[in-house]
């Protein structure tokens, strides 16, 4: 079985000394750096953009997971391609023709990411699962970090691992929101590949410990 991967979520670092948390996220046991980028119409709330996920990359020795929560983003396929994502997420919801769009993020070079709303079904990805290198399955609606896990998030995940062993995909599943040491055993055991994990990690003791209990979890 291959390795499970935790992606520690920048929104909750100290904004005010990012490199220092990012410094520590290259130290640790992190395999992703997860980045989410908030345009306060997709979602009720703004984040940061471009000059900070650029400020963030000089500073990250892992892959950038760059998490677009904003509308029409086949406006900047290049400009984060650009600035060093290796993953770039849309919102299957912010996307009217999502099969372009995941070509577009090919052509960039970049793997392709899709995210799914908590109130979004599986089986719209029936048609693209096989251009699609992570789903991202929201397990709190976007826009915030500490918010509580929504339960409902492990019959999706055993419902995507279902669509892509059927159809023979080499899709990532990716868990994003309120994931802590109490549901990372059983999403992973569900099916899950990839954990982001925003508070739990920055807003405990210690950061760089935490993300070494969750990947021991996750692999374990
Ligand atoms: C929510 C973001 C998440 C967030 C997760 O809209 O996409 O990545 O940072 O934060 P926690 O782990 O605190 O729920
Ligand atoms: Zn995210």
């Amino acid at each position: 079985m291959s390795s499970k991967l935790i992606a520690p979520s920048i929104l909750a670092a100290d904004f005010a000394n990012l490199q220092r948390d990012v410094e520590m996220v290259n130290r640790s046991d992190a395999d992703w750096i997860h980045i989410d980028i908030m345009d306060g119409v997709f979602v009720p709330n703004i984040s940061f953009g471009m000059p900070v996920l650029k400020a963030i990359a000089k500073h990250a020795e892992k892959p950038l997971d760059v998490h677009l929560m904003i509308v029409d983003p086949d406006r900047y396929m290049k400009t984060f391609a650009e600035l060093g994502s290796d993953v770039l997420t849309v919102h299957y919801e912010a996307c009217t023709h999502l099969h372009r769009t995941l070509q577009a993020i090919k052509a960039e070079g970049m793997k392709t990411g899709v995210a799914l709303n908590p109130h979004t079904n599986i089986n719209v990805l029936e048609d693209t699962i096989n251009d699609i290198d992570l789903v991202c399955l929201m397990s709190v609606n976007p826009g915030f970090g500490g918010q509580s896990f929504i339960e409902n998030t492990y019959a999706k995940v055993s419902q995507l691992k279902t669509l892509i062993t059927r159809k023979g995909a080499k899709t990532l599943i990716e868990i994003d929101g309120g994931v802590t040491n109490a549901n990372a055993k059983k999403l992973i055991y569900t099916g899950a590949d990839v954990l982001v994990a925003g508070s739990f990690v920055f807003k405990s003791k210690d950061p760089k410990a935490t993300i070494t209990d969750l990947k021991h979890i996750a692999n374990t």
